[in-house]
């Protein structure tokens, strides 16, 4: 399956004159080492378990990424998939619904997907990137959009089992998820005619390198579509936490907005248009019977106003730009 996916990805990329293919299927090579490693069989035992299930309905344009309808299995299969799909857990984006069975994820990742939606660039018929695609859930969100082609790169293991027992099921050809990660998109240099980078700036400790590695992999008038956490303020200023923000130890510059308007400025983007910001919540971001562990409400006060560690509690904030 591995194989598969890159043998298409690299068609693609022939096709797009890409100058580093031979580059790209060296790191894809060296990154299919991951799957070998003996953590990385609890992910690929379900994958094999469950490649017999095939759907013939999927639906991408509700909140809830529709896979399969419940009548499409029996009860038998459905148990069997219900299990498969629960030893992938934790599921941190979604809603998914599969054959019947509701993944509610951590995260209501509709909620992103559509405060963004009416502000994104056409996405019919061009090359898109996910950088940190996690299980795929915005892949499956663009697919609905007719894309001519869309790359998910996240470097986890047990995200890239989830997407592909997912897309074995959909069988979305023009998907493609690839154990790669942001450190190598300057690679895909002119390729992309949009890049999400959501969820990914502030785990970096150089997000001014980060966008314009991004922008050079996008094609002339690209866009960029980033959401980043943030603190409120009318400062261009970012947070610098000590050690951890929110108990996540690799975070670094965590911008308030006009701060991350200023880094895509500062990264040689054009047209930067802030589209929104909002507190986080814990309607967004939650424990779930799919994520047992602790989530938002463990991470910030009582009152949703400072961190555990005592820094202002997060936002979250949308942005588009165009190379
Ligand atoms: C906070 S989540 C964001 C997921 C998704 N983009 C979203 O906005 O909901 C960060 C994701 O980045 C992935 N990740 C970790 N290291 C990465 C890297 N070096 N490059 C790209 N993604 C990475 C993680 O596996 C995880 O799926």
């Amino acid at each position: 399956m591995y194989l598969q996916g890159k043998n298409l990805l690299l068609n693609k990329l022939s096709s797009l004159d890409c100058k580093n293919t031979d580059k790209i299927e060296e790191l894809i090579d060296k990154r299919y080492s991951f799957l070998l490693r003996e953590s990385s069989e609890r992910f690929l035992v379900p994958l094999f378990e469950s490649r017999d299930f095939k759907a013939e309905f999927c639906d991408f344009s509700g909140d809830t990424v529709v896979i399969g309808r419940p009548e499409e299995v029996n009860n038998e299969n459905r148990e069997r998939l219900y299990n498969s799909l629960k030893s992938l857990m934790p599921w941190r984006k979604g809603p998914f619904s599969v054959f019947g069975i509701e993944i509610d994820a951590e995260w209501r990742s509709f909620r992103k997907w559509n405060r963004f939606k009416p502000h994104l660039p056409d996405l019919k018929g061009k090359v898109i990137c996910d950088i940190g695609c996690n299980n795929g859930y915005y892949m499956f969100k663009t697919a609905y959009h007719k894309p001519d082609f869309v790359l998910g790169i996240d470097p986890t293991v047990q995200y890239y089992s989830q997407f592909s027992l997912l897309n074995s099921m959909a069988g979305i050809t023009n998907l493609n998820f690839q154990l790669l990660g942001v450190e190598h998109i300057h690679l895909f240099e002119g390729i992309f005619d949009v890049v999400f980078l959501m969820g990914i700036l502030y785990h970096h400790p150089n997000p001014i390198d980060i966008l314009k590695k991004v922008k050079s992999s996008l094609k002339k008038d690209g866009y960029i579509v980033v959401e980043s956490q943030g603190i409120e303020g009318d400062l261009p200023i970012a947070l610098f936490p000590e050690k951890r923000y929110a108990k996540v130890p690799g975070t670094y510059f965590v911008p308030t907005p006009s701060c991350l308007v200023n880094f895509l400025k500062r990264a040689g983007f054009k047209d930067v248009k802030l589209i929104c910001y909002h507190k986080m919540s814990s309607e967004e971001q939650r424990s779930t019977d799919w994520m047992v562990y602790q989530s938002y409400k463990d991470f910030v006060n009582e009152e949703n106003t400072l961190t555990v560690e005592g820094y202002p509690a997060p936002i979250r904030i949308y942005a588009i730009a165009k190379k």
